[in-house]
């Protein structure tokens, strides 16, 4: 359950919660066309409170808008500042941010081109996606029944969120079964991704994870992890990756702005390396978690103070 806050900013005002509400006949409840995004704020040792990658984010928000036709009526500048606005009006010091941008009612049907492109931004408390204890001992994972999109059956570069259905189906069926997570093969057999992140994998020191070409989204946090671990020393290879290369990894962890780095120590019943959270995957967690709210200050540009 969410916890609510007190504003919610809504094409170009910051409203009360109970007040943020859309029409029934919203288009993108029908059809799922529209763009998201998913963006954390920290709070650092030092005390000050920022936004990591909003930059970053906001393109690829800005993306999806393209890919998907939905032209939004506010600029890059204009999200961002309402992103910081969200946060600052509701006096938070850590949280997620969700900027929407989506297709508002009028016409019905699929195509209806003069419907108004609406857009918001969320903000509420959220800890560990998957549980603290996720992030200190792994998780259980299985390889679901339900393949990625194609490429061409829909967007794979967009976070659009009539794509999620497949998401949530995958995850339901992982869940039900008694496991954490589901992990994505694509059509043809390649792992893809989870539900809402990322996946990496370790095998005699060296790191992969599927190349942009796949059909996966392209994380921020996979991005983050790929050049804190060069900057580690630590080779990344871009490559397809087999299912059975999965179950014989020494390390296997997953990324995401939500999962944040969420190591998996099981998948399909089968242990990954000893079934503990591996040396590397600490390593770059440790880091990831100290670049984002400790005190690591070298990346100073992918931090927006609030
Ligand atoms: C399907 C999918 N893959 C990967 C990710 C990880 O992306 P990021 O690290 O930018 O949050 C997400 C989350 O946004 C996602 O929904």
């Amino acid at each position: 359950m969410v916890d609510k806050v007190q504003k919610v900013w809504m094409d170009g005002e910051l409203v009360n919660w109970d007040d943020a509400n859309v029409h029934l006949l919203t288009h993108s409840l029908h059809y799922g066309v529209g763009a998201f995004e998913g963006i954390r704020a920290y709070q650092r040792t030092n005390g000050s409170v920022e936004v990591f990658r909003l930059n970053e984010h906001v393109d690829r928000l800005f993306d999806t808008a393209k890919l998907t036709l939905c032209q939004p009526k506010f600029t890059r500048e204009q999200v961002k500042q309402a992103c910081i606005d969200t946060l600052r009006a509701n006096n938070m010091s850590e949280g997620y941010l969700r900027p929407i941008i989506f297709i508002g009612d009028g016409a019905m049907g699929i195509y209806a081109p003069n419907n108004p492109i609406r857009t918001a931004v969320i903000a509420w408390k959220w800890g560990a996606y998957l549980g603290d204890e996720a992030l200190k001992s792994g998780i259980r994972c299985k390889i679901s029944s339900f393949a990625r999109h194609h490429i061409n059956v829909s967007l794979a570069k967009a976070k659009m969120m009539g794509q999620y259905t497949n998401s949530v189906l995958a995850k339901r069926e992982a869940k039900f079964g008694g496991y954490d997570e589901a992990i994505m093969l694509d059509v043809n057999g390649f792992v893809s991704e989870g539900t809402g992140e990322n996946i990496f994998v370790v095998k005699k020191g060296v790191l992969h994870t599927p190349d942009l070409s796949s059909s996966i989204l392209e994380g921020i946090t996979r991005d983050t992890i790929m050049t804190i671990a060069r900057e580690e020393g630590i080779t990344v290879n871009e490559c397809r990756i087999t299912r059975e290369q999965l179950w014989l990894a020494d390390e296997v962890f997953l990324t995401g702005t939500a999962a944040e780095v969420t190591p998996i120590r099981e998948v399909d019943n089968r242990a990954i390396g000893d079934g503990v959270v591996g040396p590397i995957t600490k390593r770059l967690q440790a880091r990831f978690f100290d670049i984002v709210k400790g005190s690591d200050s070298s990346h100073p540009e992918w931090l927006t103070k609030v």
